[in-house]
């Protein structure tokens, strides 16, 4: 690949996600943009319900049928968004792959993982199935899953939760893609667990250069993984900064009140805060700024205008949506406010 580190290899551009429904239109997704470059890891991040899957699935072309995209998806500047299905089934999978939530969303529970792994290849890759079990073994094997060579012809209930997760991380880059889409790719798994997936990932990108989107709701999973992270709440981005900056310097509300409540080992859980409230009913949004409802810093005009994305100082990386400055909210803070 020619393409270096600076070049996007897919870039996102003003995408909206809305879905018509018997109680009028829902905006699940609005305005979301960003770049990854090969090698480069961004997490969305945001509590259940704010939009972070109908993206990715507004990406690959999988909104459900009352749902609509607009905006731009491009891979290499090509636009995904609208593409016949033939053309984006020949990216899909192969340059770009996906790990669902639920393995078994994408696995096949009546082919063994073999049958599974080996089509993946004849299909993309042209291989014979004899060449494609050698490959797919490999690919189990880098994923760390023991004795490989005979569990390859198991199905998939035979694997354990984590095991299964794995395999499905193996055959998301058995084509080696060159973006990986894992969605909540460890919710479902232990904490030990959880830490051997996302450093396996992280092994697999040293390796590989594939970039990857880490949709999740926990902000401890992208910590150790993430170069940027996107935070969305109510089908809107309200900060995008790298995740050094959201950890140490934190610039919106709601991205503060997720730092909060993250489990930290040199604390007591006493100390573990969740932001009181509920997410936002999607069908009744404010005008103004979808977490004004919860938000600790509220004015008038946070629930009649809209924050426009914006960047927080000229010239810097974060964006942020949001009326409050900075200095504003540190000062209501240490007030107790
Ligand atoms: N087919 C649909 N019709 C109407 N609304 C939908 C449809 N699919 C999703 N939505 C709405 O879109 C919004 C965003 O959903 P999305 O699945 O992206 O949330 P999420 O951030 O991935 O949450 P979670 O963490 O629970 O997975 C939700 O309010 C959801 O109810
Ligand atoms: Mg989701």
């Amino acid at each position: 690949m020619s393409a270096d580190r600076n070049t996007p290899v897919l870039e996102v551009r003003d995408l909206c996600v809305r879905f018509m429904t018997n109680d009028g239109p829902v905006y699940a997704v609005n305005d979301v943009a960003f770049q990854l470059g090969r090698g480069q890891t961004l997490g969305i991040v945001g509590e259940s319900g704010s939009g972070k899957s109908q993206t990715m699935l507004a990406m690959m072309g999988l909104l459900a049928r009352n749902g609509a995209a607009t905006g731009q998806v491009l891979h290499h500047g090509r636009n995904l968004l609208g593409l016949p299905a033939a053309e984006l089934n020949a990216v899909r999978g192969d340059r770009i792959a996906m790990i669902f939530q639920d393995p078994m969303t994408s696995l096949n529970p009546y082919l063994t993982v073999e049958r599974q792994m080996t089509e993946v290849l004849e299909l993309h890759r042209g291989l014979g199935r004899r060449e494609a079990r050698v490959r797919a073994i490999r690919a189990l094997d880098d994923v760390k899953i023991p004795d490989a060579k005979r569990r390859i012809d198991f199905y998939p209930h035979e694997f354990s939760g984590g095991m299964r997760q794995r395999v499905m991380i193996a055959m998301a880059l058995l084509c080696e893609p060159e973006v990986l889409i894992a969605d909540e790719p460890t919710t479902a798994l232990d904490a030990t667990v959880q830490a051997q997936i996302v450093q396996l990932l992280r092994e697999l990108q040293r390796e590989h250069g594939t970039a990857i989107v880490m949709i999740t709701h926990d902000l401890g999973v992208v910590a150790g993984l993430c170069d940027d992270v996107l935070v969305m709440y109510g089908g809107r981005v309200m900060e995008h900064a790298s995740a050094d900056d959201i950890f140490h310097r934190p610039s919106h509300p709601y991205t503060r009140g997720l730092l909060a409540a993250l489990p930290r080992l040199d604390a007591g859980a006493e100390t573990l805060r969740s932001i009181p409230g509920n997410p936002p009913n999607m069908n009744a949004l404010p005008p103004g700024c979808p977490f004004s409802a919860r938000c600790r810093f509220v004015e008038e005009r946070c629930v009649s205008t809209m924050p426009m994305l914006q960047h927080l100082s000229p010239g810097g990386a974060t964006l942020r949506a949001c009326h409050r400055g900075v200095a504003e909210l540190d000062a209501m803070e240490v007030s107790g406010g």
